[in-house]
């Protein structure tokens, strides 16, 4: 195991069965333990914890507010992914998409919706500078109609 600390995330979920079989044999994550209330998960060697919540994720009917997922080293590990999507049949939030093309931030992402409608992303950087990175950038993600007001929004979209 490697000594670098894990990442670790608590999510909600509706359903703990249906949790276990969308992660493990959809995703090809890996199962821990499990209780009447929860699920552990790892994924890309982090941690996950599915929690049963009676009401459920927000519903969420874009990528934002919430995702969450893992940042391939290598272009073959996403199409590797994508392909197991497409064979488990696992629910996509959108085509597949080359993100800000011919840019610094260039990235291939892959977003999945799981069972409770929480939304995941893969991607691929093209420039790994890019992951954390480029802090004289100012654009990060798509920029929201719904967020006029940010002025950050505003200015980057000529970025
Ligand atoms: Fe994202």
């Amino acid at each position: 195991m490697s000594t670098a600390p894990l990442f670790h995330l608590a999510f909600p979920v509706v359903d703990l069965e249906a949790t276990e079989h969308w992660y493990v044999q959809g995703l090809g994550c890996r199962r821990g333990r499990r209780s009447a209330e929860a699920l552990v998960l790892e994924l890309g060697g982090h941690q996950l914890v599915a929690h049963l919540e009676p009401g459920g994720p927000q519903h969420q009917t874009g990528i934002y507010p919430r995702h969450f997922g893992l940042v391939f080293a290598s272009a073959e590990e996403l199409m590797a992914l994508e392909q197991r999507a497409h064979a488990r049949g696992l629910r996509l939030g959108g085509a597949p998409r080359l993100r800000f093309a011919g840019t610094a931030l260039e990235h291939r992402s892959l977003f999945l919706i799981d069972p409770s409608g929480n939304w995941l992303e893969f991607k691929h950087y093209s420039n790994p500078e890019a992951i954390t990175g480029l802090e004289d950038h100012h654009l990060v993600g798509e920029v929201r109609p719904d967020h006029s007001h940010s002025g950050e929004a505003q200015k980057s979209t000529g970025m």
